[in-house]
């Protein structure tokens, strides 16, 4: 990632790219919370920071001030292309109302309970092969041999597109996402997405199969077939939406286990913790941060918010709110009142929670089947992605 400035002051200068924030924003968090719980920065424009669950939720509830036409964290500073293939970016995610209603209706079906429990008997099938592949030699990278390994699997299964692309498609999404501060690397990243998905549109106009992209491009709204621009968009989100999240999510599920071994041996000694301990893993680890552009002038929480400032929704934060969680730093496995927002709120709450959930619950279950006793190597670096995206990319463990 470029280097910027050191941060001059949390409260008026924060830097959500600052080494410091993307290794441990929870310090910073509880410290603005106390102080100045709405930040604000120059960097990259005038932006805010909420850190309490009151702020948080209401801002992505109030989709008149605060709109999604702008959602990524780092804002592209290239020059707009004068007729972009994505006129409506990313729907749903990057839509506000009629356009985000009907997109989002269209994808929701694919990720049903019922959807996602037929994906679940591959799902472990792919963990438990991973495993294979590493667990004689009594050590792997639990980040990058196996979390980084499952949800863009699952996800190509779904959009019917060949496992063989795992890794491409990998590239493309942390090029779009964790390495959004280089223009070049983003650039390329889209680029290869957007081309890919033109040709696999191409694809299904003339052999069309049961996937995701086929039904779409043969969906029908208000009598009107679907804008192809619309098609790659979805698509282009579903993979964008379901990769880097549930990788982040598994990894950083898998840390707090290698690092907290009585909650270790709770999980394995007690599988009735583990729908409890899935969501308290995703609160107190929420990996995903969007952003919101302000559409007009307003005062929110006594702060003079502009027309075009950015705010970026930091669930993560509000997550760790002592006013709604109690002791909000501590894992509480079998949390019973947790209401955590790591899949957002409002109109444009994670449309794939389901999936996410069934991943994250698999890859932990059929990691401490098979590896119940497991830490960190000694001597080696954990590392971590921040930004838009929280997560590990190398958590080195070893296990006899
Ligand atoms: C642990 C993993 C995941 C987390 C933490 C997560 C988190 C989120 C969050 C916070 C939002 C709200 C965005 C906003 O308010 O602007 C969102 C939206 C969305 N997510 Fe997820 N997500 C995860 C996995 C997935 C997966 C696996 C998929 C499916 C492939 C997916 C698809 C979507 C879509 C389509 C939206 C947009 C919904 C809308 O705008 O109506 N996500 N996600």
């Amino acid at each position: 990632m470029a280097k910027t400035a050191p941060v001059a002051g949390w409260a008026h200068d924060f830097d959500v790219l600052d080494p410091g924030y993307v290794e441990d924003p929870f310090v910073i968090w509880d410290e603005l919370r106390r102080e100045c719980p709405i930040a604000h920065t120059d960097r990259r424009g005038s932006t805010w920071l909420p850190t309490r669950y009151v702020d948080v939720t209401a801002m992505a509830h109030d989709v008149e001030h605060f709109s999604s036409l702008e959602v990524a964290v780092i804002p592209f500073e290239g020059e707009e292309p004068e007729e972009p293939v994505l006129p409506y970016g990313l729907p749903p995610i990057s839509a506000d109302p009629p356009l985000h209603s009907w997109t989002r209706r269209l994808l929701l079906p694919w990720f049903s309970h019922q959807r996602v429990d037929g994906y679940e008997a591959m799902t472990r099938q792919l963990c438990s092969s991973l495993i294979d592949g590493f667990i004689a030699e009594g050590r792997a990278d639990a980040a990058a041999d196996y979390a980084q390994q499952i949800p863009v699997r699952v996800i190509a299964h779904v959009l019917g597109v060949p496992n063989s692309l795992a890794d491409t498609f990998t590239g493309w999404v942390r090029d779009v996402l964790e390495f959004a501060d280089d223009h070049d690397r983003r650039l390329r990243g889209m680029e290869g997405l957007i081309t890919y998905f033109i040709d696999e549109i191409a694809r299904r106009r003339e052999h069309p199969g049961d996937d995701l992209l086929s039904v779409l491009l043969n969906s029908q709204v208000d009598g009107a077939p679907v804008e192809e621009s619309i098609a790659l968009g979805i698509g282009a989100l579903v993979l964008i939406a379901g990769v880097d999240t549930t990788w982040s999510a598994i990894g950083s599920s898998l840390w707090h286990l290698a690092t907290h071994p009585a909650d270790r041996r709770r999980l394995v000694a007690d599988p009735a913790v583990m729908p409890f301990a899935i969501e308290e893993l995703l609160r107190a680890y929420s990996p995903v941060t969007m952003a919101r552009v302000v559409t007009k002038d307003v005062e929110f929480a006594g702060c003079p918010m502009k027309a075009g400032d950015k705010i970026l929704m930091n669930f993560p934060a509000a997550n760790r709110d002592p006013d709604v969680f109690e002791d909000p730093d501590k894992v509480v496995l079998d949390r019973a009142v947790n209401r955590h927002v790591a899949f957002g709120s409002g109109i444009h709450r994670c449309a794939g929670s389901n999936l996410a959930r069934m991943e994250l619950r698999v890859a932990v279950e059929e990691w401490l089947a098979r590896i119940p006793e497991f830490h960190v190597e000694a001597g080696r670096e954990v590392t971590w992605a921040g930004g838009q995206v929280r997560g590990p990319r190398s958590l080195p463990v070893a296990f006899s």
